[in-house]
Order: structure tokens, then C-alpha cells, then sequence
């Protein structure tokens, strides 16, 4: 074979491969139409190239390379060819999305039923002018304790009934003054060594106690303080406080009572109990503020007197609620608190 024929036959053999290749509909043609042309063994381009062989020795290298160079073209066509479908392929695919229907609601949580219940003792309170208070979790012994007229060997100081907490001291030993509060009373002193009367002021936030754990009792819980100090409060103020907030937020029907009691930072001291389900639950402590307590922060208590109180959120949010274990609220179950 004569090079001007070799090269002939690679010319018709390129243009007739480039015109399959445009009529090709699918992934199968496709590779039909490779195995036709570029196939190992029965490939025309095979065919061709077995010619190369009667091609004059002088001739030789221009054959070979046009040969290479149509070899070349066709491999990078069909390889083209081939992406090309691929990409297609994975586009149309399936139906294509319809952009007029409505899209898929992202799953958003909400908040805690006793954040729910925080957010809504603050608004009843707020209602009867009572604005809030923040203070600490970590507290001294002064605004736990002292200022609370809760002298050094009251049993309330003691170890087992407090999670106190183990502090470097200066000497480099260990000291535990300092303690996770077991009350919001302590706010009340933030408060009144920090305001000139008059004061009215609820404060809410987390407890602790080493309480064992059971349906009404938690070592963690919330509780919503209370103090109005100004001239001339008394002790029906506080009853008539505690009422409407009774009501507001458990309902006209609910019936409370309030029962003589005793807390080392008021005198007199009550406690306070809602009725569920047969039983009195006790929700709250309370009680006209101790003059020893008005002193204490620099009050004069010939002058001004007060009321506090203290009211376990928890149990407000579970009689609201229906939910009669306290422990279902921090058991972190997804199932139990979505139904708030
Ligand atoms: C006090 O903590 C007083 N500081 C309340 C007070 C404030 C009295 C101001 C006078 C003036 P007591 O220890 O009773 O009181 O707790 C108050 C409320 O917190 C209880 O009635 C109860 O509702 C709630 N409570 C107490 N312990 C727990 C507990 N372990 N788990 C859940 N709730 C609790």
C-alpha cells in the first residue's frame, strides 16, 4: 500500500467516525460506535494500522505519525462524547423539581417549658409593676446567708444541705465560703443594698440543693423571688399579691391557702399551697421582710416595711400543665417536652 493510499484510508476512516459520532443518541450507540472504530481487536483503526506494515520504510514515519494523530482525535472525541452523556445523563434524570411547590418546613425546636413559664411569671408580675432582677448562681455567704439573718450555726448552713463549693484560698489550702445559692432570697439583698426604697421586684433563676430527687423535688430548680418594700406594705399586700398571680396564671378555680410558717428573713412567715388532685402542694414561702433583714442592708425599718417571697417555678408550670413529675422536665426526652 502506497502512503498516499494509507493516508487516504485514515482520512475517510476519521470522517466517517466523526460523522457517527454526531448521530449518536445514547450511552449504547456510543459504544457500539467505540468498539467499531477504536476497538482492540476487530476496530476498523486496528484494520488501518495492520497496513502500516506494507507501507515503504522511507514512508514510515509520516504514516505513523498521521496515524498517532488520527488515534488521538478520535480516543479525545469519544471520551468527549462520552462526559458529555454522563453529565446530561445525571441532569435529566427523574422529573425536575417543581419550584411552585411549597418547600420542606425546617424542624425548629422551641423553648423549655420552664423558660415558657419564666417568660410568663414575668409578665404576669409585670403587669402588677414588678420589674426584674438578675443575680448570681455562685454565691457568698453574706447574700445567702448573713444578710438573710441566717447566723453561722443555723442548721439551713449546713454542709449536707448545700452544695458548697472548694475555693484556693490565698495561703494556698482549700476553702468553701463560697456556694451554688439554695435560694433567690440572696437577690433580694443585691437589690436592697444597691436601691433606695421604694423597691418591687421579682427575680428569677436557678437553685440548687442536694435534694434526692422524687416527683415534686429536683436538686436543680427555679424559683421566682418577690420583694416590695416601701412605706406602709403589709401583710394583706402580699396575700392580695399572691392571689392575683395565683389566678392569672392557674386559673379563677384554683384555691390556695396560706399556712403559718417560719423563715429565719421574715416575721411573719407563711407558706403558700395550691390544691391538685386532692392534695395541698406547697408552692411558695413567704412573709413580711425581717427588720433585722431591712438593717442589714441599711434600711431603716421604722420607716419602710415589706413582704418577700419565694416561689418554686417548677411546680407552678407542672399544676399548669398537668405534669405530675418533676423529673420529666429535665429528663432532656424530646417525646415529653415537644408536647409543650
Ligand atoms: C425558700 O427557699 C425561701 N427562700 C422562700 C421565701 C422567700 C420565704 C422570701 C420568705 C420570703 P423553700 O425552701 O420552702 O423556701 O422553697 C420555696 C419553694 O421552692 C418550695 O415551696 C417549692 O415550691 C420549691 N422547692 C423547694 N425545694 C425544691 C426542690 N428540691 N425541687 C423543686 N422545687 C423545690
Amino acid at each position: 500500500m502506497s502512503l498516499s493510499q494509507f493516508l487516504t484510508a485514515l482520512d475517510s476512516l476519521e470522517a466517517d467516525a466523526t460523522s457517527t459520532l454526531r448521530s449518536i443518541q445514547d450511552a449504547a450507540q456510543l459504544e457500539d460506535a467505540r468498539v467499531r472504530f477504536l476497538g482492540a481487536k476487530n476496530g476498523v483503526m486496528k484494520d488501518v494500522q495492520k497496513q502500516l506494515g506494507g507501507i515503504a520504510v522511507a514512508d514510515k514515519p509520516a504514516a505513523g505519525k498521521r496515524l498517532n494523530e488520527v488515534k488521538q482525535t478520535l480516543q479525545g472525541a469519544f471520551d468527549a462524547a462520552r462526559d458529555a452523556m454522563a453529565s446530561t445523563a445525571t441532569k435529566v434524570t427523574g422529573p425536575l423539581p417543581d419550584p411552585t411547590l411549597p418547600g420542606t418546613a425546617l424542624r425548629l425546636g422551641h423553648l423549655h417549658p420552664v423558660t415558657q413559664t419564666i417568660e410568663h411569671l414575668k409578665e404576669i408580675m409585670g403587669r402588677m409593676g414588678f420589674t426584674t432582677a438578675e443575680g448570681p448562681e455562685v454565691e457568698d455567704p453574706w447574700h445567702n446567708f448573713v444578710a438573710l439573718n441566717i447566723p453561722e450555726d443555723h442548721p439551713a448552713r449546713d454542709p449536707l444541705d448545700n452544695f458548697y463549693l472548694a475555693t484556693a484560698s490565698a495561703s494556698g489550702g482549700v476553702e468553701s465560703a463560697h456556694l451554688m445559692r439554695s435560694q433567690t432570697s440572696t437577690v433580694q439583698i443585691r437589690v436592697m443594698e444597691s436601691t433606695a426604697p421604694p423597691v418591687r421586684i421579682i427575680s428569677l433563676g436557678r437553685v440548687y440543693r442536694p435534694d434526692a430527687p422524687d416527683a415534686t423535688h429536683f436538686p436543680m430548680f427555679h424559683q421566682m423571688e418577690g420583694l416590695y418594700v416601701d412605706s406602709h406594705v403589709t401583710m394583706a399586700n402580699l396575700k392580695t399579691v399572691l392571689r392575683v398571680f395565683a389566678t392569672n396564671y392557674l386559673g379563677g378555680d384554683v384555691e390556695i391557702r396560706f399556712r403559718p410558717s417560719f423563715f429565719p428573713f421574715t416575721e411573719p412567715s407563711v407558706e403558700v399551697d395550691f390544691h391538685w388532685n386532692g392534695n395541698w402542694i406547697e408552692f411558695g414561702g413567704a412573709g413580711m421582710v425581717d427588720p433585722a433583714v431591712l438593717k442589714a442592708v441599711g434600711y431603716d425599718p421604722e420607716q419602710v416595711s415589706g413582704f418577700a417571697f419565694g416561689l418554686g417555678v417548677e411546680r407552678l408550670c407542672m399544676r399548669r400543665h398537668g405534669i405530675t413529675d418533676i423529673r420529666d422536665l429535665f429528663s432532656g426526652d424530646v417525646r415529653f417536652l415537644q408536647q409543650f
